[in-house]
């Protein structure tokens, strides 16, 4: 069952070079320069129409949300409000008939999400969701959507769900940009272009597995990790915390780069690892000038960075590197080592990696 890996959480990672084709899979038209998405084209105008995009979803599916604000606002310039279901649920949020609601899940079963998406419902919204669990309660209770079709996932670590939820709704950003005319032609064709070479570079990513398992062994006994990030990279720093404390209980966090300097800086010693992802496309400088700040107190840095990379590699107590693709796309390829890492470090420690305590794969209780 496992495919020859020992864990379905490690079986998982290395199945997302064929997961994100799986998703882009008669969508991505890159010859014909389209994207094709019923589930869009059929609401086109509700769509284009909408105010806003409320985002709601919980856990790693909220981050793969509030990696799509920055994609939409930057391509499709559409405002985007990123919620936690849990929350949005219970504060009388201003909704009106001209907001589209986009729940993300991949079980499509959290119970906070569904919720959420009834009180949508009942305020007019237009709901659509990103799901994986085709059939799923949320995928019969939105008025449309699109399946990331990455397959089953049963590590309760959620990894290939993550990185498929980001394709999805880099797809439909794409799509509505070119609808609305935010993105020009070229720069669209170039997306499309990049986006089909992704699972290659993901395919490369996971060639670094044996140098991430040296780096897990020299973190691995850290009592606290700061993850950070800043712009499309901000909620994979988030996401890359999340996944070490849920599976090896080592507690981390992630931050935004440069919100260290308004807090977290002070918890910086030698016994720190600051994992930062530093890649060259998006704020690239002022990533270098925050590792510089941390060095300067001892912590210990590992830079997540582009092929090729010197500064940061002169820094950097180590690196790891992902292949070059656009700002966009970095999600996608910058996830990965974080995974493997998580993965090593809860393996060395000799944690229940698949069914980490505590927790359940879809939360359908609130
Ligand atoms: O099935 P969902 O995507 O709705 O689940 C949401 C969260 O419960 C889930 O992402 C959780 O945070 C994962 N264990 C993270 O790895």
């Amino acid at each position: 069952v496992k495919g020859g890996y020992d864990h379905f959480m490690l079986k998982e990672i290395h199945e997302q070079p064929v997961a994100i084709k799986d998703t882009y899979r008669g969508r991505l038209l890159v010859k014909e320069g389209i994207i094709r998405m019923a589930g869009i084209d059929d609401n086109l105008e509700r769509i284009l129409n909408a105010n806003r995009i409320i985002v709601i979803a919980c856990g790693t599916s909220w981050h793969a949300g509030l990696v799509s604000e920055y994609i939409f606002e930057d391509l499709a310039r559409i405002p985007v409000e990123v919620e936690y279901a849990s929350e949005f649920r219970y504060r009388n949020p201003v909704i009106t008939e001209k907001d589209v609601v986009i729940a993300i899940s991949q079980s499509g079963e959290t119970a906070d999400t569904l919720a959420a998406i009834k009180l949508a419902k009942s305020k007019g919204a237009f709901v659509f969701g990103v799901c994986n669990v085709v059939g799923s309660s949320i995928a019969r209770e939105t008025h449309a959507g699109a399946y990331t079709h990455a397959g089953p996932e049963i590590g309760v670590a959620s990894t290939k769900a993550f990185t498929t939820q980001i394709t999805v709704l880099t797809l439909i950003a794409l799509k509505l940009a070119k609808e609305k005319g935010t993105i020009s032609k070229s720069e669209f064709q170039h997306h499309l272009q990049e986006l089909e070479l992704i699972p290659d570079k993901v395919e490369k990513a996971l060639l670094q597995d044996e140098h991430i398992k040296k780096v897990a062994e020299t973190y691995k006994d850290a009592k606290n990790c700061l993850y950070l990030g800043r712009g499309y990279n901000f909620p994979v720093a988030l996401e890359g915390a999340l996944k070490l404390k849920e599976i090896s209980y080592i507690h981390a966090e992630g931050y935004p780069a440069a919100e260290m300097k308004h807090g977290p800086i002070a918890l910086i010693d030698e016994q720190m690892p600051v994992f930062v992802i530093a890649t060259k496309k998006g704020h690239y400088e002022k990533v270098v000038s925050n590792i510089e700040e941390i060095k300067s107190r001892s912590g210990k840095i590992i830079g997540i960075v582009t092929e090729g990379d010197v500064d940061v590699k002169n820094l950097a107590d180590h690196v790891i590197e992902v292949p070059e693709t656009i700002e966009s796309l970095t999600p996608l390829l910058t996830t990965i080592p974080l995974q493997l890492l998580s993965y090593h470090i809860a393996v060395m420690l000799d944690k229940n990696v698949d069914q980490p305590r505590n927790l359940a794969k879809s939360v359908t209780v609130e």
